[in-house]
């Protein structure tokens, strides 16, 4: 077992053992300044039913922090298992929305289509969280389909297999 105590020269171990909780991939988008823009994020999370919240923190040090930690609606896109392209765009390039499928809502937030699930969301207040902001959002629509997700844990892309029935 490794061990630490979080400090300013520990933070690549505090962050390795963050990141062995797994989670799921999103692309967040937003319509800013600039025009459609996204970004890969696995900081979100469910919060409530009732109301239906849920939360996602942008960094502080992106350069997409403003036009995110300021948008009053915004999308978050679940990515599938076969989606880790789109991912990886957005990670990279929040103005990379070139090949994908989208249109924008009444709020002109752009709609990515196909993706395994999809939240239209309503910022109801964000909170200082460090080095990030957190964005707590009612959901307004959500959509989904069937298939499997993609998923990140450990810095690494994965797919999700579950245990067959014991
Ligand atoms: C799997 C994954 C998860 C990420 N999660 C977040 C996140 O929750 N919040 C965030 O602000 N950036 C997150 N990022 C980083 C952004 O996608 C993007 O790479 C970063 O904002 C790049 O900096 P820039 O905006 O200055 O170009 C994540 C990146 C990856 C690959």
């Amino acid at each position: 077992m490794h061990q630490i105590t979080p400090g300013s020269d520990t933070q690549r171990e505090l962050r390795d053992a963050l990141g062995r909780f797994a989670t799921g991939i999103t692309v967040i988008t937003t319509h800013s300044e600039i025009g459609p823009l996204g970004i890969t994020a696995n900081s979100f999370a469910s919060v409530s039913l009732d109301p239906p919240l849920i939360l996602w923190s942008p960094a502080k040090h992106s350069r997409r922090f403003a036009a995110f930690a300021e948008a009053m609606h915004f999308a978050v896109h679940v990515m599938g298992a076969e989606q880790s392209e789109i991912a990886d765009r957005f990670s990279q390039n929040g103005t990379a929305f070139q090949g994908c499928d989208w249109q924008p809502n009444d709020h002109k937030v752009p709609l990515i289509e196909d993706c395994l699930a999809r939240f239209e969301c309503d910022t109801l207040a964000t909170h200082d969280g460090g080095d990030h902001r957190i964005v707590v959002a009612r959901v307004s629509r959500a959509q989904w389909r069937d298939g499997e997700p993609l998923v990140f844990s450990q810095g690494r892309v994965g797919d999700f297999t579950p245990r067959l029935p014991e």
